[in-house]
């Protein structure tokens, strides 16, 4: 793994496989040229090393010649290309045979392709090395490349992220930071959503509340709103195959998360096996359970407060919340021991100043980014 300004990169293609790309567009082209002197234009500066290799490899007489353009800035095309290196004067009536490192919106292509319209070439045919073929936007044929690539943000063999890389001989993708999935429990009163909001913002998680999952889906009668409303209508519980898929419907709305907080969901080991097998299926995983305990008593006490305060019958009365205790606690136990073989369970003292419980909470997640 390499680190390179703020970010970590890790190896994608050896050397070899790279030289062995260069090699097989030399002879592509190589074997519809052989009969001409074509001029190659490097695209600067990214594809110095490609073409240094490719000129290498191609066994006919030819010419070399570079421009220069920009459109990259950190991570993601600017869509403004400006011309920082003019197109050469002699390829009136030439061969043209554009060398490109990588091939990604084809903003740049686009560019390339408006400078030489104005030019009286033969004929003008585009190479690239390496060619992003999911986010191309299709414009041009490509005419040769070497290797198609996913969509991910590469570096090395010229490639540079914020002028750094370029000099590697292997090339290297970026290595996303690892998602953080957690599982937030505890006793009513516990400070699970002062908890929450606060992770949620140190980490930049989404939060998934089940209940506010429901009530939504509910509310603005979607599909799922209406199928558990049906269930709901005849006095069943909802089955887990309908909250999961309304989970799901969540954690698909934000495919670029740094990682979910899901509370309220599951409460039976059942429901913590339906989300693990939906997880996986996204290549996802919990990563750690926190369960927020605080003895009974300090939790009624602050229950009544609160229920003071909010005027919400259910924290009112001592007997319902001794209810709600036990009912927790019948119906946690389970989970935390599905939990705890997964070696995911991580109990946080809740008693205390709220920037203190927060403090535990970041050791926690600390502890899990650093595996
Ligand atoms: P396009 O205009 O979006 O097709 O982007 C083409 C230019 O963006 C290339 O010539 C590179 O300079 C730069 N670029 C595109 N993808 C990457 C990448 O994954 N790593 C580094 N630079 C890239
Ligand atoms: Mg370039």
């Amino acid at each position: 793994m390499i680190t390179l300004h703020d970010k970590q990169f890790k190896p994608f293609l050896k050397e070899q496989q790279i030289l062995d790309a260069v090699a097989k567009i030399a002879g592509d082209i190589a074997r519809d040229y052989k009969d001409q002197v074509p001029i190659f234009v490097g695209v600067l500066n990214g594809s110095f090393m490609f073409v240094s290799d490719f000129l290498k490899c191609y066994p006919h007489p030819c010419e070399v010649s570079f421009v220069k353009l920009s459109s990259y800035q950190g991570l993601t095309s600017t869509g403004i290309v400006e011309t920082l290196l003019d197109l050469p004067d002699n390829i009136e009536g030439r061969s043209v045979i554009i060398l490109e490192d990588i091939i990604d919106t084809g903003r740049t292509l686009q560019e390339l392709v408006h400078l030489f319209s104005e030019t009286n070439v033969k004929d003008f045919k585009i190479a690239s090395l390496f060619y992003k073929s999911e986010i191309y936007n299709g414009e041009y044929s490509i005419d040769y490349f070497g290797m198609e690539i996913p969509n991910k943000f590469i570096v090395g063999y010229g490639l540079d992220y914020l002028e750094l890389g370029r000099n590697l001989r292997e090339v290297y993708e970026l290595k996303k930071p690892k998602m953080i999935n957690l599982v937030l429990f505890g006793k009513p009163g516990a400070g699970k959503g002062t908890q929450a909001a606060f992770l949620k913002k140190a980490y930049n998680l989404i939060h998934i509340s089940t209940g506010d999952v429901f009530r939504y889906n509910i509310k603005n009668e979607t599909a799922l709103g209406k199928l558990a409303q049906s269930y709901m209508d005849k006095g069943d519980l909802v089955p887990d195959e309908v909250t999961i898929k309304m989970l799901q419907e969540e954690v698909e709305k934000h495919p670029e998360a740094n990682g979910f907080i899901f509370d309220g969901f599951p409460r039976t080991a059942m429901q913590a096996e339906a989300l693990d097998h939906f997880l996986e299926s996204k290549d996802m995983q919990i990563d750690a359970t926190i369960a927020l305990e605080a003895d009974d008593q300090e939790l009624l006490q602050r229950l009544l407060k609160r229920g003071e305060i909010s005027g919400r019958p259910d924290d009112q009365d001592e007997e319902k919340i001794r209810n709600r205790f036990a009912e927790y606690t019948k119906k946690t136990a389970p989970l935390r021991d599905y939990y705890k073989a997964q070696g995911k369970l991580h109990v946080v003292n809740g008693i205390g100043d709220i920037e203190e419980i927060t403090d535990r909470l970041h050791q926690v997640v600390k502890g899990l980014q650093e595996v």
